[in-house]
């Protein structure tokens, strides 16, 4: 792993194999779909390591004693429509009771700026823990604006899951949130002029929907 102030970059072996089957282009909606789920579950892991816990009384069949359990309100996973929809099920695998909020945004396809569409999110959000889920962080553009709609509702503690990212996504999106714990599967090289990861692996929504 690669850290640095709010930034975590993954080299876990199980992680890069996965990715790397992701990029292969004829890695079907099946395995891709499975495999964007299994990778979003290995870095939520990580990226849920300081989720508060308290301690509690149990009684086990052998005698009681005091144990953790996590604390607070409940997470909130929140993926960025579609694609990040795909990582959801990876993050729930680990906290079951985790409330689900939704924001749609799409790139327009001559800016690449994000248009917005749908926003909304558990209430009250200012005390959950919120995992803003998105396997692409391309120009930043679309995670830069969901976490502003996020701060701008009262989210205030609030992690970024990716798996792949380009640097000048990176860039910009730790630059107007500095605050956010960023967490990559892999730092690729750069964006080609259609603003599309280079290596990448394509378009993930449509990789994980099985459109065009
Ligand atoms: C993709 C991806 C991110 C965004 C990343 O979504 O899932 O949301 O692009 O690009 P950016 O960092 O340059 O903003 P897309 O706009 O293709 O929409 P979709 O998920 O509905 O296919
Ligand atoms: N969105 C994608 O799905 N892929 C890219 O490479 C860039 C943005």
């Amino acid at each position: 792993m690669n850290n640095q102030e709010n930034i975590t970059i993954f080299t876990h072996p199980l992680i890069q194999h996965k990715i790397s089957i992701l990029r292969d282009k004829e890695t079907g909606t099946n395995i891709f779909r499975k495999l964007v789920e299994e990778i979003a579950m290995l870095e939520a892991f990580e990226a849920l390591g300081d989720l508060p816990v308290h301690d509690v009384e149990i009684e086990t069949p052998i005698e009681k004693c005091k144990t953790p359990k996590l604390a607070g309100r409940k997470l909130a996973i929140v993926p960025i429509l579609r694609a990040g929809l795909g990582m959801v099920s990876g993050v729930q695998a680990l906290v079951p009771s985790a409330k689900i909020g939704h924001i749609g945004l799409y790139r327009n396809e001559e800016t690449h700026e994000p248009v917005e569409y749908y926003c909304k999110l558990p209430t009250p959000i200012e005390e959950r823990v919120i995992v803003v889920t998105d396997p692409m962080l391309a120009t930043g553009g679309s995670a830069v604006d969901a976490i502003s709609m996020i701060k701008k509702h009262g989210g205030k503690k609030i992690k970024f899951m990716c798996i792949i990212a380009a640097p000048e996504g990176l860039k910009r999106l730790h630059e107007a949130h500095p605050d956010v714990q960023i967490y990559v599967g892999h730092l690729d090289r750069e964006l080609n002029e259609a603003a599309y990861i280079c290596p990448g692996l394509g378009d993930a929504g449509d990789r994980i929907f099985g459109t065009k």
